[in-house]
């Protein structure tokens, strides 16, 4: 047994696994922080009122808590599981997750790795898909960036709610209604690509942890992402930025020029059937790297 852990005792092995309340917060938020995850008390709220979690008691103290967001009939995100340091490798984690899968057989469950969790992650059903980088630093003024023929940018607002939730679909194959609802209504600002022949991407902007973050970017092509992004990194110049991007995307070469490095990777895990997205619409950053 690791000497820096408390003494095993039978309850601590047997922790009870009950659903998160309002009340958990303070303490997943300090669970959080243990781990330098950038969430604010607000981002907690922000991410617990779209979603559902449990927490592990031992002891009658939380020791563990967990998330898992439900997108539509057909597609689930697990995360923010964190154990804390002292109880971790007795079977903790496994359980937190054995409960936040709970009902989801029939849905694609997709989360965020970081580091080398992937390995638990893996003992439990879920296989890697991909990788995300995170960029981050303070935002530099942009460049100019085209637009593809015949697009151009457009403030976007809550009236394109049903809009982005559609686009985001095509992008990703989960309906994220909530999700979008609460980003635009915590947007610093939105953009919407419009082309004569229908609206074809947006991003979004929004407070988040140290500074800002950029995401989701939904759209056709590396062009017109990079001409989103730009446009609102340009509001929040000189500020932290945080955008979570596709590993090896086109991206990744252009981000240093607004003053992001790449600071931290992520494995892409998934239990169940590719959520086939049926567009050309391209999920450029994540809207969060719990959610996705
Ligand atoms: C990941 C974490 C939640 C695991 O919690 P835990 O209570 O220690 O996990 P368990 O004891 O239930 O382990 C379950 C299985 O995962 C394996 N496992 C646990 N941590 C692992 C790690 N870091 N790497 C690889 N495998 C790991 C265990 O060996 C065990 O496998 P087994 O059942 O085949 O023996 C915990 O290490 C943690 O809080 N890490 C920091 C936060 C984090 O990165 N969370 C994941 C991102 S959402």
């Amino acid at each position: 047994m690791n000497s820096a852990k408390r003494p095993l005792h039978a309850t601590e092995l047997l922790p009870v696994i009950r659903p998160m309340v309002l009340a958990d917060l303070p303490v997943a938020l300090s669970l959080s922080e243990g781990e330098r995850w950038p969430h604010r008390p607000s981002d907690w709220k922000t991410l617990f009122s779209m979603g559902e979690g449990r927490v592990a008691e031992a002891d009658g103290a939380v020791v563990g808590v967990g998330m898992r967001w439900l997108w539509g009939e057909r597609a689930a995100t697990v995360g923010l599981v964190v154990v804390s340091p002292d109880f971790r490798e007795r079977g903790i984690g496994r359980k937190l997750l054995e409960a936040l899968s709970a009902g989801l057989d029939r849905r694609t469950v997709l989360l965020h790795a970081a580091g080398t969790i992937h390995g638990f992650y893996a003992s439990m059903g879920f296989e890697r898909i991909g990788e995300i980088r995170q960029y981050e630093g303070k935002a530099l003024q942009p460049p100019l960036m085209a637009l593809p023929e015949g697009s151009r940018l457009r403030p976007g607002g809550r009236n394109d709610m049903q809009l982005l939730v559609g686009m985001d679909e095509r992008a990703g194959g989960a309906v994220r209604e909530r999700l979008i609802q609460i980003w635009l209504r915590q947007a610093i600002g939105t953009v919407v690509l419009d082309h004569p022949d229908g609206p074809r991407g947006f991003a979004i902007l929004r407070r988040f942890g140290r500074g800002a973050t950029i995401g989701p970017v939904v759209a056709p092509c590396p062009m017109a992402a990079k001409a989103m992004i730009a446009h609102l990194a340009g509001l929040v110049t000189g500020r932290t930025l945080r955008l979570d991007v596709q590993a090896h995307g086109e991206l990744e070469d252009w981000l240093p020029g607004l003053g992001l490095a790449h600071v931290a990777d992520a494995t892409v895990l998934r239990r169940g059937s590719p959520l086939a997205p049926d567009d050309p619409l391209l999920s450029f950053a994540l809207a969060d790297k719990a959610i996705g």
